[in-house]
């Protein structure tokens, strides 16, 4: 295969080559960060599904090792598909995954085990000949009964898991207990169901601390603990979370009031990002995010390429001290790769001015900035139709492409200015009469001089921020790497990561600027950014 390097990621994970999906069992065990990912090992289009395997010991440098889990039992003939990994008492890792046994695509949950738990990169993993451990019972479909989540340990000394469906259009999360992690026994209520949104993937259910940005075990409990659900959500391809309580008597996910599930909810990220998982990192006591982003190309390019699918930055994930939302951050270790520091100190945006960045990588990225303003007099009016749509739908009207009063101000990224090739993330803030409301986007549609085809997907993603805009200040990150766009915004509060293909902006003609196209002057208090390094990947 001829891989094409020149949309290849710098520091983002990939294999050499061929397709990836959802990452799988992440864990850390003794010292090493697992990774388990959908692999096919025979192209760049989906199929062929096994376990790809690599470790790591910072989450940024990857070590492939030999795949952990190939298709080859009856209980998995046709593809091992999405599970979780949960580490018993005793420090012995199980893996729990999708075995899919004919044609048909019939679904059932098997397990597996290290065969040597004393090496230190597990990397032959053993499954036994009593899988498959659960199949579907009668009246629930076969074919949408997968992704089994880790484990955890309720007081009653049981183990419980989730898995994904449908019933009647209504999203299910199955709720299995056992005692000796072998014999499961469905409960009669799902843990949480959603209508309307169909099939759940990869269900997730985890404790957070209530307040402080420690994480939690799987299994962890106590009056300070709040629990978080997310679900992937087939139909529309995008997944959501909201933040309840767990009610022990009856073994349900009950969401605080006020919690908006499927379309409105809340999102991990607004942009390219789904089938995620989250694992407890024992070993710096905070728990961890991790996501996939497909290509947003075709999948005639994808062939050409040879390679698709990427996972971006596994993020720390806590609380939000308001309780409403979780903030979310790039794991610490990635500064590691910081090098070649340039900066911007209160550099004053006029409406229209472009302020270059020079003197780093700009293909190859991060940059942090806070923006301020002196007033929010010119903040336009918020449109109460706006209410009805999607946010990337209001960043399609009022986004980074286009002029209005307080913003758009943001960064131009991957631009190739003389081109008209560039991709803005910016903010917009409106007022409305309850107060005002910050739209953040991430727009694509310029992100590419290349004809626009109809299967090309150039979207203008869009996600709204809870954020306080006392201080007048607002604050972004963004990790820049050749065809990704992943976006923090004000500390964490709204995440947007985009798939971009620039024709112009690529290695070092890739241009970096701050831009404002609003009225209102806008301030680059401080801009920050570096080259990142290549780290050791696969
Ligand atoms: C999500 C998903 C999972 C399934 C896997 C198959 O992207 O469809 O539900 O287990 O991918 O590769």
């Amino acid at each position: 295969v001829n891989v094409q390097t020149v949309h290849r990621t710098g520091y983002h994970f990939q294999p050499p080559m061929h397709w990836i999906n959802d990452p799988n069992g992440p864990m850390y065990f003794n010292g090493h960060y697992h990774l388990f990912y959908q692999y096919n090992p025979k192209g760049a289009v989906w199929g062929n599904i096994i376990w790809a395997h690599s470790v790591s010991k910072d989450l940024i440098n990857w070590i492939p090792l030999k795949p952990a889990i190939v298709w080859s039992k009856p209980f998995d003939q046709y593809g091992a598909w999405s599970g979780s990994a949960t580490i018993l008492p005793g420090n012995k890792p199980v893996i729990l995954y999708t075995g899919i046994i004919d044609p048909y695509k019939t679904q059932v949950q098997n397990y597996a085990i290290p065969a040597n738990y004393s090496d230190p990169y597990l990397e032959e993993w053993i499954k036994p000949d009593d899988n498959p451990l659960i199949v579907a019972p009668i009246g629930v479909n076969k074919t949408l009964f997968r992704d089994p989540s880790t484990a955890w340990m309720g007081q009653d000394g049981h183990w419980r898991i989730i898995l994904g469906g449908v019933r009647k259009h209504r999203g299910m999360a199955y709720l299995y207990r056992s005692r000796d992690f072998k014999k499961w026994i469905k409960a009669k209520h799902p843990l949480h169901s959603v209508a309307g949104d169909g099939n759940f993937e990869c269900p997730d259910f985890y404790p957070v601390q209530v307040t402080g940005e420690n994480g939690l075990d799987s299994s962890a409990n106590g009056p300070n603990v709040k629990y978080v659900f997310k679900a992937s959500f087939d139909k529309t391809r995008f997944e959501y979370y909201s933040i309840g309580t767990w009610s022990h008597v009856d073994d349900k996910y009950v969401p605080d009031p006020g919690m908006v599930e499927t379309w409105k909810g809340l999102r991990y990220d607004y942009g390219n990002f789904y089938a995620s998982k989250s694992f407890f990192d024992h070993g710096k006591n905070r728990r961890i995010v991790w996501g996939w982003a497909n290509e947003s190309d075709t999948p005639e390019d994808d062939m050409t390429k040879g390679w698709a699918g990427i996972q971006l930055i596994p993020r720390k994930v806590w609380l939000d001290p308001n309780g409403k939302q979780l903030l979310q951050w790039p794991v610490e270790e990635l500064n590691t790769l910081r090098t070649n520091h340039t900066q911007l100190r209160n550099q004053q945006l006029a409406k229209g001015v472009w302020n270059k960045v020079s003197g780093i990588t700009a293909a190859q990225a991060d940059v942090e900035v806070v923006f301020s303003f002196p007033s929010l007099d010119k903040a336009e009016k918020y449109e109460p139709c706006w209410n009805d749509l999607y946010a990337e739908d209001v960043c399609a009207i009022k986004g980074g492409l286009s002029e209005g009063g307080l913003g758009p101000f943001g960064l131009a990224t991957l631009a190739s200015k003389a081109d008209g090739e560039f991709t803005p993330v910016s903010f917009t803030i409106f007022k409305d009469d309850k107060g005002y409301k910050v739209l953040f986007c991430s727009d694509a549609r310029r992100s590419s001089t290349r004809k626009m085809e109809p299967k090309l997907y150039r979207p203008s993603f869009g996600g709204w921020v809870d954020v306080d805009l006392s201080q007048k200040k607002i604050s972004l990150r963004t990790l820049i790497d050749h065809s990704v766009v992943e976006a923090f915004a004000a500390g964490g509060k709204t995440v947007i990561s985009s798939r971009v293909y620039p024709e112009h902006a690529i290695y070092d003609k890739a241009e970096l600027y701050a831009f404002n196209n609003g009225t209102e002057i806008i301030t680059v208090e401080n801009l920050d950014a570096w080259s990142m390094k290549r780290p050791q990947m696969n």
